[in-house]
């Protein structure tokens, strides 16, 4: 099966942690702001779950969320995460194959799309974007090689990163897809744009107009 997380969901973090330190955790930390009090959220890919508790110590209750994580190791992990009196949802699917119920105030797709080739992430960009309210928030963090000017160690670093993946999560995709363009060609403003790691990875705050 591709993009399944199952055989790393245990180490993910402690991974992640070796190779990028704290900024993982920080690029989506730094989003969370733009949730407002009783939002209803949609979470795609959260891996282990520890975004739920660092919402919840900005939001102890209110929140409705949806969290829709394709991997069930990964499901099973967030289910322990303590999330305060906020309701959460646990879903075990893949993003496309959830049906939509209704509208939501915030979207979060915390390193989601660098999962996906070009047509699937097209695809996944449609159905969250029609599942936005107007006025409703999109938090989007992923990594980004500037196309202009590449820094070469980005690029090795992406590379190590993909085979590894490759081999272990049977991640297809060989690059990361420009989201940015799709924001561009449908109505949202940009109210928040933040560099971590040298522009290695970029979080944005989208806000849909319409
Ligand atoms: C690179 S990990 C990021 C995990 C987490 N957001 C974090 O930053 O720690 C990508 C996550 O997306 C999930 N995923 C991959 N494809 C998915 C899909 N089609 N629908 C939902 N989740 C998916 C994986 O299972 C994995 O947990």
């Amino acid at each position: 099966m591709a993009n399944n997380y199952d055989s790393i969901a245990g180490i993910y973090d402690i991974l992640g942690g070796l190779v990028f330190g704290k900024a993982l955790q920080r690029s989506q930390s730094g989003l969370l702001k733009w949730i407002p009090p009783k939002s209803r959220i949609l979470i795609v890919g959260g891996g282990t779950g520890w975004i739920l508790e660092r919402i919840a110590a900005d939001h102890p209750a209110g929140l409705d969320i949806i969290y829709v994580e394709a991997s069930a190791k990964m499901v099973a992990l967030s289910r322990q995460r303590k999330t305060g009196e906020n309701t959460v949802a646990f879903i075990c699917l893949p993003i496309e194959e959830y049906t939509f119920t209704g509208l939501f105030d915030i979207v979060l797709t915390p390193y989601l799309f660098d999962n996906f080739l070009p047509e699937e992430a097209a695809h996944i960009f449609q159905l969250l974007h029609h599942a936005l309210r107007p006025g409703g928030r999109w938090l989007f963090v992923d990594f980004c090689i500037d196309a202009s000017q590449p820094k070469p160690w980005q690029k090795l670093l992406l590379r190590i990163m993909y085979i590894f993946f490759r081999v272990t999560c049977g991640v297809k995709a060989k690059n990361v897809v420009d989201i940015t363009q799709h924001f561009k060609s449908v109505p949202y403003r940009l109210l928040q744009e933040k560099e971590y790691w040298s522009g290695f990875i970029k979080a944005y705050a989208y806000e849909k107009n319409l």
